[in-house]
């Protein structure tokens, strides 16, 4: 190839849509972080792709960017909003730029399981939350699920104290900051990408997600083992931009819509079992799973739960008092 013939080879990539989409096809790419197999979110999004392509051939084509192939959750909701990217699922705590009212999902023992912040998603006060971001953009159209968070590091962790003075890798999250800093640890932002190689390197001593994750990305594989804390949980928004929604015709986006719903409904019924499945894969593997006695186990409660304090004007006394009166 002469140069020209190769730069005329490169900017054609560039600009095509997709070799798997038809000319004319409305091109829906949808950026996420995680595995595609053996993870809620990950399982959720290729039933998506597959119904959409499916259903909806000749009209619209999704395609679906795993593994931060394309964007990280921390680039993503910019690149939505500049029209390169249709759809994403970050987990709710990667909205904190945008509205602080999610910062609820994110408080510690504030949800005692899936169930509970399924209830609390489906009732007005979080309802409301998915049309939050329209002002700046952002449209919610589902809550997926993903499951409890657990916490690990290279020593033990028993008892909060175990967690002082270690480095923890959190998501770009305020609350999970002070969560951290609630146990005397020092909390770090990061990417879910670099989350491995960081505590393969020792860059950071532990980190805190669902079994899903951590069996996903091999986290446990370079951490000395998995505490069963079940103290807080992740779930995802399915997000898209408010132009590019009001952009679709009619009957697209309610064939759309519906097919988005459809696949919430399935998937987040199976978001628990996948998770249940990712910790006996964890163990299977040959990595440590710690459980916690009611005595431990209370400790952690009696370190993170203050927590809530300083984030109540953020989330409204109401909301708190909804979501315990769920758990109930
Ligand atoms: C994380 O950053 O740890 C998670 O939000 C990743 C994900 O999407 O589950």
């Amino acid at each position: 190839l002469t140069a020209a013939a190769s730069a005329l080879a490169l900017s054609v990539s560039a600009t095509a849509v997709s070799a798997a989409c038809d000319d004319g096809e409305i091109v829906v790419k949808f950026s996420h972080v995680t595995n595609t197999d053996k993870h809620p979110k990950g399982i959720a999004a290729s039933l998506l792709e597959k119904r959409v392509n499916e259903e909806m051939d000749g009209t619209m084509c999704m395609e679906v960017f795993p593994n931060s192939t394309l964007y990280d959750d921390n680039k993503v909701l910019e690149a939505m909003l500049q029209g390169d990217v249709q759809l994403a699922a970050p987990s709710l705590s990667k909205f904190e730029k945008f509205t602080k009212q999610f910062r609820i999902f994110d408080l510690p023992f504030m949800f005692k399981d899936i169930n509970a912040v399924e209830q609390f998603q489906a009732s007005e006060a979080g309802q409301d939350l998915l049309d939050s971001m329209q002002r700046r953009g952002l449209q919610g159209l589902a809550y997926w699920h993903n499951g409890m968070k657990q916490m690990s590091a290279s020593v033990p962790l028993l008892e909060p104290s175990d967690a002082e003075g270690l480095k923890f890798r959190v998501q770009s999250s305020d609350v999970l900051v002070a969560q951290m800093e609630a146990l005397g640890a020092s909390p770090q932002k990061m990417a879910f990408s670099e989350v491995y190689g960081a505590l393969q390197q020792g860059v950071v001593d532990g980190q805190e997600n669902t079994w899903s994750n951590i069996y996903g990305k091999k986290f446990f594989e370079v951490q000395d083992g998995v505490t069963e804390t079940d103290h807080g949980i992740i779930d995802y928004l399915v997000v898209t931009s408010v132009d590019w929604l009001d952009s679709l015709e009619p009957e697209v986006r309610d064939q759309f819509l519906t097919i988005v719903s459809e696949v919430t409904e399935t998937r987040n019924k199976e978001s628990t079992k996948v998770n249940q499945d990712a910790k006996q894969a964890v163990i299977d593997a040959g990595g440590t799973v710690r459980t916690l006695d009611a005595d431990q186990r209370a400790k952690w409660v009696e370190a993170m739960k203050p927590v809530w304090e300083q984030f109540t004007d953020d989330v409204g006394q109401e909301n708190i008092d909804a979501a315990q009166e769920i758990n109930a």
